[in-house]
């Protein structure tokens, strides 16, 4: 038997100030998608801002439905559509952003795996990683260099 440590290293930042404008904008876009989310059940809202790199911004936030497992989140309402309109663009960098009714979320809240797993998808059909930089409500702001980075072990076409 032997033992494998897998780690992953990430960026911290203390506060929307201290990234750069234009991560900073990205993220600005993510806040104001996160307030048109739709999440009556959960009361959790998600926007997410994704770059591309024909310039365009495409934003959205999660989907809630009464049957609760038909319901999208935001990262996944962003990239799919992002993959449906622009297939032959390349992803650069997402900014996610969560905040519950309260709008106490003040740690980062990074993507799920469901939404890992989706956009590790465009990351490797684009040969390119998709920067991601998350946060709660406010305050500290993480970012990954990749989805892969978060995803050690990914399921991918390879085994196909
Ligand atoms: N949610 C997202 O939009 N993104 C995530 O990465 C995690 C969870 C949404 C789904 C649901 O509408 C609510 O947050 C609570 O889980």
């Amino acid at each position: 038997m032997t033992e494998v440590n897998i780690s992953c290293v990430i960026q911290v930042f203390d506060n929307l100030d201290e990234l750069d404008p234009d991560v900073k904008d990205l993220m600005q876009n993510a806040i104001a998608a996160r307030d048109m989310a739709y999440a009556p059940y959960s009361n959790f809202k998600v926007g997410a801002a994704l770059l591309l790199d024909n310039g365009e911004v495409i934003s959205g936030s999660n989907q809630e439905n009464a049957s609760y497992p038909s319901g999208l989140c935001a990262e996944r309402t962003v990239i799919y559509y992002a993959g449906a309109k622009y297939p032959k663009s390349k992803f650069l960098r997402m900014a996610i952003t969560a905040a519950s009714k309260k709008g106490t979320t003040l740690e980062p809240i990074p993507p799920c795996g469901a939404c890992r797993q989706a956009i590790v998808e465009y990351e490797i059909k684009q040969h390119k990683p998709i920067e991601l930089y998350f946060m709660g409500a406010s305050g500290k702001v993480m970012k990954s260099n990749s989805v892969a980075n978060l995803l050690p072990l990914v399921f991918d076409k390879s085994v196909l």
